[in-house]
């Protein structure tokens, strides 16, 4: 059994979501029964951001602010693959997820300084990670907005995935024609149009691949493990993979 969550990064149900909900549908075919997913929004919650007091480095981790944080932080740990789907917000991803992240990287320092005896380092997670970006335009954000979501897969120790040639370079992406509306893309779902078809095939093939890369992870981790086990930096791994 693996764990996909789906982070929706949008403050409303729109099209973020409606593209999270494909790719999660796609996750959940690759092998139904072995695979469970889960929609998380951020719509409605709080992440105030990181006031750099550095307690979570003497604090096994926890974060001095209390808010939606924890809550996330629990199912992203939790979690064999993560697939992120925002909107583009100023060529970048939205606040509230970056609030998350930066508070995520800095307090998993303080959370698993126990395991190579207080110095401050991450250990390899070996989750998967996918990204789908869309905006109002085109050639306005998606691959920056991506690639901010893939600095963060490679930083926490997690492995970036992609769907297919020729539609997900390195994430799915979309645009709403230049409208702001919430279910644009849901309206044009079936509209026969090219870009319609790219933002489909992409977030379908970023739930495929990242479902199957979780399963290839799982089991070389219990493949390995009597050697991974020696080094301290893949234990959240194992115990994640062993159960
Ligand atoms: C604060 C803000 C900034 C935005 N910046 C961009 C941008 O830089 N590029 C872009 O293509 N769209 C931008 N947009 C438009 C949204 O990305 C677009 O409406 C998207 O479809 C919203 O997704 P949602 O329906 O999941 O909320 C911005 C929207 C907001 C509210």
């Amino acid at each position: 059994m693996i764990k996909v969550l789906g982070i929706c990064g949008s403050p409303r149900k729109g099209n973020s979501q409606y593209l999270l909900e494909k790719a999660l549908e796609a996750a959940r075919q690759v092998a139904p029964g072995e695979v469970i997913t889960e929609l998380y929004s951020i719509r409605g919650k709080k992440f105030a951001p990181c006031i750099s007091c550095s307690r979570c480095g003497d604090q096994q981790g926890e974060c001095i602010l209390k808010d939606d944080f924890q809550e996330l932080r629990e199912k992203w740990i939790e979690a064999d693959a993560i697939i992120y789907s925002v909107p583009v917000y100023h060529m970048g991803i939205p606040a509230q997820l970056k609030a998350f992240i930066d508070r995520l990287g800095n307090s998993l320092f303080g959370r698993y300084a126990s395991l190579f005896e207080g110095e401050a380092t991450l250990p390899k997670s070996l989750k998967v990670i996918g990204a789908i970006a869309q905006g109002a335009h085109l050639f306005s954000g998606q691959e920056h907005t991506i690639t901010d979501i893939i600095n963060h897969a490679l930083v926490m120790g997690c492995v970036p995935v992609t769907g297919d040639m020729w539609e997900a370079y390195i994430g799915a992406g979309a645009w709403t024609y230049n409208e702001s509306g919430r279910n644009v893309l849901e309206n044009k779902e079936n509209d026969g149009s090219l870009d319609m078809w790219v933002a489909l095939r992409g977030a379908a093939a970023i739930g495929r691949r990242a479902a199957e890369l979780a399963l290839i992870l799982k089991a070389g981790g219990q493949a390995l493990s009597g050697r991974l086990k020696q080094d301290p930096i893949y234990r959240p791994f194992l115990d994640r993979v062993q159960g």
